[in-house]
């Protein structure tokens, strides 16, 4: 692949990206940044500001001519899982049938490093067709399944949070290890992995019912010993596993609180679906700072429930959304923002094409502690960026044709795009995918 058109170039497009939280309100205040028909300059990987002609620029700037195209900071999935791209999309089950059916025997295969490693490929590979250009990523409980995604994302210069699944018990014994193996394991792919180029570890306890007391206790001793490690996991996704975890831990006053006894929450805790809280779990979410990645088109596939995004944010807890491949139907994020949309709806809440592109960008940025880095075009940022076709077809060519206001437009191409739709994607100002057909 070349990967590098130029060490500086100019990208034309109409860019769209956020200032600031854009709040629930569909007029496009302060925080929506639209600057149609743009330039926007890329040097030695870094966003350096953008202008309205390029009459400024001299020959040393390669042009990249996608006029009448919309350029967004590449989208940043909290939540999916590598290796289930091998069962996305299978039948008939909820949560907890859906892993011992499907997902537990498909994971088993990552113990091969070969098998990891060509899984691995696919993925990132994957991830950057769908405009998708960091990630928090569960691999399998196999060290080599870690090793393996963590090199993928490092040779694509993909901003990655990934680190080994921790699960020693309800599960098949090919997937288990032990608090020691996991010890041993974490520490070694720390040591190699945490802080490399753009990747960093994440303590990744499966969920609580896969968890011995023992294994929580060693993941929280990890958290507070080594500086800037994520923590990932599930939280009350559905209502069985709930009710489970409530007889695993019975002491325990809910099942979000399992995860703060042993010291797991915090500013870099990610923990997907949260739909079964109470008020106090919400409160709870608000004092340590850490967020929900709510997994929309997963929770609809697997009939768990409908997430409570404004009770959330009204406590204020921290949300991110995410495409939680292979519960989720799809790695597009603008599927899983169309998606988000109907999930709000059926509880009377409207998602605005604002709040649903920025929490996509920026706002995963921010809640993961890298705003600094990637999320927007701002100048000094990574030059993670997507170049979109607004429409490709009649049905989203007509739409968008008699669409009035700037909202409606973009709300529109985030209703109707999916991953077809992306032209180019760029990972620190490389080319990582470009669609054959231009
Ligand atoms: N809870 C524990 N493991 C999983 C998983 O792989 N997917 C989902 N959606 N929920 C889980
Ligand atoms: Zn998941």
């Amino acid at each position: 692949m070349t990967a590098v058109p130029s060490s500086k170039f100019a990208l034309r497009g109409d860019l769209l990206d956020f200032t600031a939280d854009p709040g629930w309100g569909i007029e496009p205040g302060a925080a929506v940044r639209f600057r149609p028909d743009h330039w926007l300059l890329v040097e030695d990987g870094v966003i350096r500001g953008a202008h309205s002609s390029d009459a400024a620029l001299d020959a040393s700037w390669t042009r990249i001519d996608h006029r009448g195209r919309l350029v967004l900071p590449g989208f940043v999935d909290t939540h999916v899982h590598a290796p289930q791209l091998d069962v996305i999309a299978s039948f008939g089950t909820e949560l907890l049938d859906w892993l011992n059916t499907y997902t537990f025997p498909a994971e088993q295969r990552y113990a091969d490093p070969h098998e990891a490693q060509a899984g691995a490929e696919r993925f990132c590979d994957a991830l950057l067709a769908h405009g998708t250009t960091s990630a928090v990523v569960f691999p399998t409980v196999h060290k080599v399944s870690a090793d393996a995604l963590l090199a993928a994302a490092h040779a694509r210069g993909m901003r990655m949070v990934a680190g080994k699944v921790l699960m020693d018990r309800n599960a098949p014994p090919g997937l288990l290890d032990t608090v020691e193996s996991a010890e041993r394991d974490s520490r070694e792919l720390i040591e190699r992995w945490h802080g490399r180029g753009r990747l960093a570890y994440a303590m990744t306890v499966r969920f609580a019912p896969t968890s011995t007391v023992a294994q929580l206790e060693m993941a929280g001793r990890l958290m507070r010993e080594v500086p800037g490690l994520y923590m990932q996991t599930h939280v009350a996704e559905n209502r069985a596993e709930v009710e489970w975890v409530r007889e695993l831990f019975p002491q325990t006053r809910s099942y979000l609180d399992v995860y703060h006894r042993h010291g797991l929450l915090g500013k870099r805790a990610v923990l997907a679906h949260g739909i079964w809280l109470d008020d106090a779990d919400r409160a709870l979410l608000a004092a340590t700072g850490a967020q929900i990645a709510h997994s929309p088109s997963s929770n609809l596939f697997l009939g768990s429930g409908l997430f409570g995004w404004r009770a959330l944010e009204d406590a204020g807890a921290r949300v991110s959304v995410a495409s939680d491949v292979g519960g989720g139907t799809s790695l597009s994020m603008i599927r899983t923002l169309a998606e988000a949309y109907k999930v709000q709806a059926l509880q009377g809440v409207k998602l605005t094409a604002w709040k649903g592109l920025y929490t996509a960008t920026r706002g995963a940025a921010l809640t993961l502690g890298l705003d600094h880095e990637m999320g927007s075009l701002e100048a000094g940022r990574m030059a993670d960026l997507c170049v979109w076709d607004w429409a490709l077809g009649a049905v989203g060519e007509r739409r968008l044709a008699v669409a009035t206001g700037l909202h409606e437009r973009v709300f529109a191409w985030m209703t109707l795009a999916d991953e077809r739709h992306l032209a180019q994607a760029f990972v620190a100002g490389a080319s990582r995918f470009r669609r054959e057909s231009g």
